[in-house]
């Protein structure tokens, strides 16, 4: 594995204290490397090799360890990335619907290939191979936001959304309720013979550890209310599946608050609502006006 700096790399530029302070914050926690190596590239926008070395040293793992987990998760990054990652998918469900050309927009707009950054740092343009939202494609994530229905016209409006920052709005945390479908097969996640505060709640299928069970959420935006087939421990990080088509609900983002990944939702009448996969972490967001 090559683990030298790549071009543009800031490794010298590492602040040990920093990274000390990092791992003091979740060091013997549950997933504890994954949420350090989250913040870590928070920090640096990528995992300079230097900063591996001191989490390596810190936590007591070999640093083939670290960079196992660091090269697990699509969403770590060893090289430098510009300001935002925007990441084209190109799986089946979004390959038929004229995803290529897409992507290929896309190269023509930031003039750079897959896998590589804009001179002026601002892009990083990645592709991958599914992001969670099929019924909805060709899909692109920007920064963790979703962009439904992109096509080769509207690649120039999604760049500029992302640099006018407008497409995600400042939702009030008050009480209203949410119709979410699974974003895969976009049946109905939502289950009205039983209420959670009162409202249908959200069923779906949850993995951890080797249990395996339904999970109801609150559909209440706001609400943490949630009901479990079996209990899970605090600061697990779940594994949720739509209980129809049996996907898992697994987006590109990870949580800013813990790295753990995102479980997309599409709400109805437009829009995404995404919540964090581990248990007890309140990060959620909800981005509306998904179609372009
Ligand atoms: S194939 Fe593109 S979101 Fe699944």
């Amino acid at each position: 594995m090559d683990i030298s700096p790549q071009p543009g790399s800031t490794s010298n530029q590492v602040s040990a204290p920093d990274v000390h302070s990092i791992v003091d914050k979740f060091k013997g926690q549950r997933g504890d490397i994954i949420a350090i190596l989250g913040e870590v590239q928070n920090r640096y926008s990528y995992l300079p090799e230097d900063a591996l070395r001191i989490v390596a040293e810190q936590t007591g793992r070999r640093l083939i360890d670290v960079y196992s987990v660091a090269t697990f998760y699509h969403s770590f990054s060893l090289k430098p990335r510009g300001k935002h990652l925007c990441s084209v998918c190109q799986g089946t469900a979004c390959h038929v619907r004229g995803a290529a050309g897409v992507a290929e927009e896309f190269e023509n707009h930031l003039k750079v290939k897959a896998g590589e950054t804009t001179p002026d740092n601002e892009f990083t343009l990645e592709y991958v191979n599914c992001l969670g939202a099929c019924a909805l494609g060709p899909i692109v994530v920007v920064d963790g936001q979703y962009f439904s229905g992109v096509t080769k016209t509207r690649v120039g409006d999604v760049l500029r959304k992302v640099h006018a920052s407008v497409d995600s709005a400042a939702i009030p945390e008050n009480s209203f309720p949410l119709d979410v479908h699974c974003a895969r097969c976009n049946h109905t996640l939502m289950d009205s013979a039983v209420l959670i505060d009162n409202h249908p709640s959200i069923k779906l299928t949850a993995a951890f550890e080797s249990h395996h069970g339904w999970v109801r959420l609150s559909s209440i935006y706001g609400s943490y209310n949630v009901q479990c087939e079996h209990e899970i421990p605090p600061s697990a990080v779940v594994n949720f599946f739509c209980p129809h088509c049996h996907s898992e609900l697994l987006g590109a983002a990870s949580c800013v608050d813990c790295s753990a990944p995102m479980i997309p939702m599409i709400v109805r009448g437009g829009g995404m609502i995404q919540v964090c996969s581990r248990r007890g972490c309140k990060s959620h967001r909800l981005d509306v006006g998904l179609d372009i």
